[in-house]
């Protein structure tokens, strides 16, 4: 075919030449299987497990790393057409990720094979190119980082070692990356199916559990003990696999964490995820031990409750509460709640069911929380590529359920390639009318029908013996499967006639001739494992721990709810396994036919998964079910690409003038104009009814070749009319700018330019202007000159004129006129300022005008002395006549005390009183007085008399009269003592502000008065100036005599027993107030305050200071006056 011809061409001169065997199984010539096998076997030997049939990749697992990977490889196959590289899955991955982002169809990857084939390794290696097809930019890597990682985390969890496969997915995986319409990766979306939980509590000899629980084991021992586990245990769950195996655990565990990390998963939600891994190697320790009940029945207890005490601290339960739980059923019967004790086995198998549910459930939670770290946020729209790694078909010794699911998901994966590549292809050259000799394949459907058909399908029997009421067991089953299914050609059972004595197929089995060979399932838990269910009780437990991933209404037991549990709701059965694994199923196969399907088929070389050996026999088996040489045969004979005309027309138009912009007649027409005007052999293409069939690869790629160049060169022109659009306004913009400046820079320039001219004009006109009123000023100025000149030489010819006629007069006696009028003159003036400047007419302003002529200084002085004495005179007429008594006595005791006595200045501002205690006014006193008929008072006043014995200080009235100094008792008036004021000889003061007055008295010489006298008199008395002035005047009058008056700070007393001296000492601490007489033997210490105020004298230490001032000035002026 030419086809096969075009490839050997490619071969010929392309890089294929370099291949071993051939790298598409459609140049196989001929095509016999033995050619198949032996190119297979050639090509796998020399390391090149990747051949073609048409775009479909066959793998052969290498069990070994070649370096056919990685980013350099990437970079190779980056947008080159599928045959001019050797064959790889990069090629199919570009060929998908470029038809998603050319042709904007969602795309799905289809890798099938059985266990240990290498599709999950497949998958991985279509990621890996996926993520290095795209941008760099953050967000990208971020998110193509989590999807990476999303594949160590979800194999760590549902991955496990069987005899099939080290690394066997126990899972079925769809990953949908979604893309953006850069083709950036926005996020992704990840369905799983079926886990194969039962593995959690069992597994068969050579096999291991998920990779997790030994992971954790070999994990860091810090961990280990904060999970209360230990390497040293022996789990339960883990007694056919060893903790330690080649494969590298701990490494492992490393990386599961870092991409927990990666994903987004929080420390609190790993903690948690391990503390479920924990909880359920715990819970496989716990032992049971039998007992016989009260009733009869068979009960049990947990036989180790440290176990069950670790546990409940883990999971946040009551350690009693729970050993309790796990020992029994509580079942609804009708409206009441029955709760029964468990048998020791029964109560394992609770356990082990518990231990499957939170196992499987956690797995479904670790899905949901990648996808909700993966998932696209953005609402664009987006194109998607499906990656479909699930579990492989499987054959063990002994099979159960999940390896019926298994194989159940392998037929309608074979089904799926089936009815797109063989089935609906052939179809189609019949539809559209191309000549086409049938090729014939093994269509699986009716081993899909015997399994999921309605009511008659083993799923559905299944489903019927589960909810069918009565006894139902695995044998009622197996004997529904032989009534129902017996005399279907692919189903095979004990019960048939045929295998009676098939000594291998056993009693409780029944086989299932797959596409891939012949099955048989123990029937045994199938019921169990298809109901799936768990005991109430548990599931209330399990709601009610205190952890934050298992326990609560968002934890993986919601239905322990109890309102649900109590609830009506709960007598709904939830749908069996077997009824959502076929509904989900159901969905993917919906979900794959909507998108365009990209194949690898994996091929396992040896059972023994070591590298380098190829079983032929195995290969065989494995060619033969998959259908591979049909799959050659349909693409040898068939076309390699179609399309309708419509979509054709559409991508192509460019290549030909008259299609380009619009074809306005029949698509097909159209069609036929590109292909001609593009010179391709009309033997390389046939018209179907609404398709077009290319027959070689080579003529699309070629197609698309030429496209692009049209692409190029349309972009090209666009770029060129763009281009000129850009830069004709981005011209136009330019000097529109460029006149605008221009006319502001030439406006600019003019004004500056003018502004000059106009200054220099201004300066110009300035200087002309000055010039011009210089030399009139010039003129003035000459002209004044002149005129002044003029005057001065007239008045000094009319002085001469005039000196010359009147000098005779002036010659006689005109000196001494002269003189005298200028003396005149000067008096005058002299006496006009006196007048004018004279001071006021009070005595006591100091004020004088002044006189500036030396000859007139004694009249000056004299006239100010008169004038002073005028106005005293004046003053003085002014004054009353009592007025001018006091000031007489004022200046008296100013003559007696003025500069000797502190107490002067203090007693000058207030006028003499006399009587300072109204002495006149008492009855008393009139009594008294008539006595000595000593009624003229002079003076009357508070004071004290100082003991001479003691010094002690007696308050009592001073009074003098014109005869006498009396001494009375201050209130009762009475006479202490009386002294004639002729007795008086002398006074004496202290110097400072004190009141102490010494009265010397003439010692009678002989008579009653000598008796009595005792010495002088100390006396305290408030106005003491006063006293002593008017004393001495007093005794003046009485006696014509001037006593002596002494001021001194020391005096002496005469007593009659001697006299004493008395001292005065000042004191300016301010301690004392007033004066303090302290007797010392023969001495009187009169310590005296600096700023003492004496009784009765009342000023304040401030005006004591201005009276000091004023009260001297007043004084000394009025004194004066008078
Ligand atoms: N391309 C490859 N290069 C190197 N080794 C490979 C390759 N493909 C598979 N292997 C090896 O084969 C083992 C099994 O492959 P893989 O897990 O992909 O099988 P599988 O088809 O997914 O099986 P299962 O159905 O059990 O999950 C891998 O662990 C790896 O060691
Ligand atoms: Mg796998």
């Amino acid at each position: 075919m030419s086809y096969q011809h075009q490839h050997q061409h490619v071969e010929q001169h392309g890089i294929l030449s370099r291949m071993v065997g051939v790298g598409d199984m459609v140049l196989l010539d001929p095509l016999t299987e033995e050619n198949f096998l032996d190119n297979l076997q050639k090509r796998f030997n020399s390391d090149q497990i990747y051949t073609y049939i048409g775009s479909v990749v066959v793998s052969v697992n290498p069990y070994k790393h070649l370096s056919i990977y990685g980013s350099d490889k990437i970079e190779e196959y980056r947008g080159r057409n599928m045959y001019e590289l050797p064959p790889h899955i990069y090629a199919v991955a570009d060929l998908a990720y470029r038809s998603m982002k050319n042709h904007n169809r969602d795309q799905c990857v289809l890798i099938t094979g059985e266990s240990g084939a290498g599709k999950t390794e497949a998958s991985k290696i279509i990621m890996q190119y996926v993520a290095a097809m795209s941008s760099k930019s953050k967000e990208v890597v971020k998110i193509k980082q989590q999807l990476l990682q999303s594949n160590p985390v979800l194999e760590a969890f549902g991955n496990a070692k069987t005899v099939r496969n080290d690394n066997s997915s126990r899972f079925g995986k769809y990953m949908d990356i979604e893309f953006d319409f850069k083709g950036d990766p926005i996020g992704g979306i990840i369905t799983n199916y079926l886990l194969e939980k039962s593995r959690v509590v069992q597994q068969a000899t050579g096999e291991r559990n998920f990779h997790i629980f030994y992971q954790l084991l070999n994990g860091p021992e810090t961990m280990l003990h904060k999970l209360k586990l230990s390497k040293d245990v022996k789990y339960n769950f883990l007694t056919d696999g060893k903790i330690t195996d080649t494969i590298d655990d701990a490494g492992h565990f490393k990386d599961v964490l870092t991409a927990f990390n990666v994903i987004g998963f929080s420390h609190e939600e790993v903690d948690q995820v391990l503390q479920a891994i924990a909880i359920v190697l715990k819970l496989g320790n716990i032992t049971y031990k039998g007992r016989s009940a009260m009733n009869g029945m068979e009960g049990c207890s947990v036989e180790d409750m440290k176990e069950i005490e670790e546990l409940s601290e883990i999971l946040g339960v009551k350690p009693d509460k729970f050993a309790t739980t796990i020992t029994q059923r509580t079942m609804k019967a009708r409206e009441d709640k029955v709760t029964c004790t468990l048998s020791a086995s029964g109560a394992a198998y609770a356990r082990d069911a518990l231990c499957k549910a939170i196992y499987s459930r956690l797995f479904t939670w670790l899905v949901q929380r990648i996808n909700q770290s993966i998932q696209s946020t953005t609402k664009t729209r987006r194109k998607v590529m499906g990656v479909l790694d699930i579990y492989g078909f499987e054959v063990f010794d002994n099979n159960s359920f999940e390896q019926f699911i298994i194989n159940y998901c392998n037929e309608k994966l074979q089904q799926i390639f089936i009815e797109l590549t063989l089935k609906e292809e052939q179809e189609e050259y019949i539809q559209e009318g191309i000549e086409w000799i049938h090729i014939d394949y093994f269509d699986n459907e009716i081993i899909c029908k015997l399994i999921e058909q309605p009511h008659t399908g083993i799923l559905s029997m299944l489903d019927e013996e589960c909810l069918r009421p009565g006894e139902a067991t695995d044998m009622t089953f197996l004997s529904k499967l032989h009534d129902t299914c017996g005399s279907h050609t692919h189903f095979e059972s004990r019960h048939n006639q045929e295998f009676l004595s098939d000594k291998t197929l056993p009693h409780d089995s029944f086989r299932i001739l797959h596409y891939a060979g012949k099955v048989s399932y123990c029937v045994e838990g199938f019921l169990d494992k298809n109901n799936d269910s768990l005991y109430r009780n548990l599931s209330m437990a399990m709601y009610s721990a205190q952890h934050g991933l298992i326990g609560g209404a968002d934890g993986l037991f919601p239905e322990g709810e109890p309102v649900i549990v109590e609830g009506a709701d709960n007598m709904k059965r939830p749908p069996t396994t077997a009824t959502q694994f076929k509904v989900s199923i159901a969905q993917l196969m919906k979900n794959l036919h909507s998108k365009n399907p990209n194949y690898i088929r994996c091929i396992k070389p040896n059972a023994v998964k070591r590298s380098g050996i190829i079983t032929q026999d195995l290969v065989k088996h494995q060619v033969r079910y998959l259908g591979l040489m049909e799959n050659v045969r349909v693409k040898r004979a068939g076309y390699a690409f179609r399309q309708k005309y419509e979509d054709c027309l559409e991508r192509y138009k460019m290549l030909c003038p008259r299609t380009w912009p619009n074809w306005r007649g029949n698509p097909q027409d159209g069609v036929k104009e590109i292909l001609q005007h593009v010179e391709i052999p009309e033997k390389e293409y046939t018209f179907g009814r609404t398709k077009i069939f290319i027959i070689n690869p080579k003529t699309l790629f070629d197609l698309e070749d030429e496209r692009q160049e049209s692409l190029h060169d349309l972009a090209t022109i666009m770029q060129r009319i763009w281009r000129g659009y850009v830069w004709r306004t981005r011209y136009q913009r330019m000097r529109q700018a460029q006149i605008l400046i221009s006319k502001n820079v030439k406006a600019y320039l003019g004004e500056k330019h003018f502004l000059a001219l106009r200054a220099a004009a201004v300066i110009m006109q300035c200087y002309i202007r000055g010039w011009k009123a210089r030399c009139l000023l010039r003129a003035h100025k000459e002209l004044k000159r002149r005129t002044i000149a003029v005057t001065v030489i007239a008045a000094y010819w009319r002085g001469l004129v005039d000196r010359k006629k009147y000098r005779r007069y002036f010659r006689a006696n005109a000196g001494g006129v002269i003189a005298k009028f200028m003396e005149r003159l000067l008096i005058y003036l002299f006496y006009k300022k006196l007048r004018d400047g004279l001071p006021s007419t009070s005595p006591i302003d100091k004020k004088w005008p002044t006189c500036k002529y030396d000859c007139l200084k004694t009249a000056h002085n004299e006239l100010k002395e008169m004038h002073h004495k005028w106005r005293c005179q004046v003053y003085r007429k002014s004054l009353s006549k009592e007025r001018q008594a006091q000031l007489k006595e004022k200046l008296e005791a100013s003559e007696l005390f003025k500069d000797k006595k502190s107490l002067y200045w203090i007693s000058l501002p207030a006028p003499f009183q006399g009587d300072y205690v109204s002495l006149k006014r008492q009855e008393k006193w009139q009594k008294v007085s008539a006595i000595n008929d000593d009624n003229n008072i002079i003076f009357a006043d508070e004071g004290f008399k100082i003991n001479r014995a003691d010094g002690k200080a007696v308050s009592c009235t001073i009074v003098m009269s014109d005869k006498a100094l009396i001494l009375l008792h201050p209130e009762t008036f009475k006479i202490k003592y009386r002294l004639p004021l002729a007795d008086i000889n002398g006074l004496s003061y202290s110097p400072y502000t004190d009141g102490m007055t010494l009265l010397h008295i003439t010692a009678p010489a002989n008579g009653p008065a000598a008796k009595s006298y005792k010495g002088d008199l100390i006396l305290n008395i408030a106005h003491s100036v006063e006293c002593g002035t008017r004393l001495l005047r007093t005794i003046k009058s009485i006696t014509g005599k001037n006593i002596e008056i002494k001021i001194s700070s020391s005096s002496s007393l005469a007593s009659k027993s001697g006299d004493l001296s008395v001292q005065f000492i000042e004191n300016s601490s301010g301690e004392i107030t007033g004066p303090v007489v302290k007797k010392v033997k023969k001495s009187f210490q009169v310590t005296v305050p600096k700023k003492q105020i004496p009784n009765g004298v009342k000023t304040s230490s401030n005006n004591h200071k201005a009276a000091q001032n004023n009260g001297h000035e007043n004084a000394e002026d009025e004194t004066a006056a008078l």
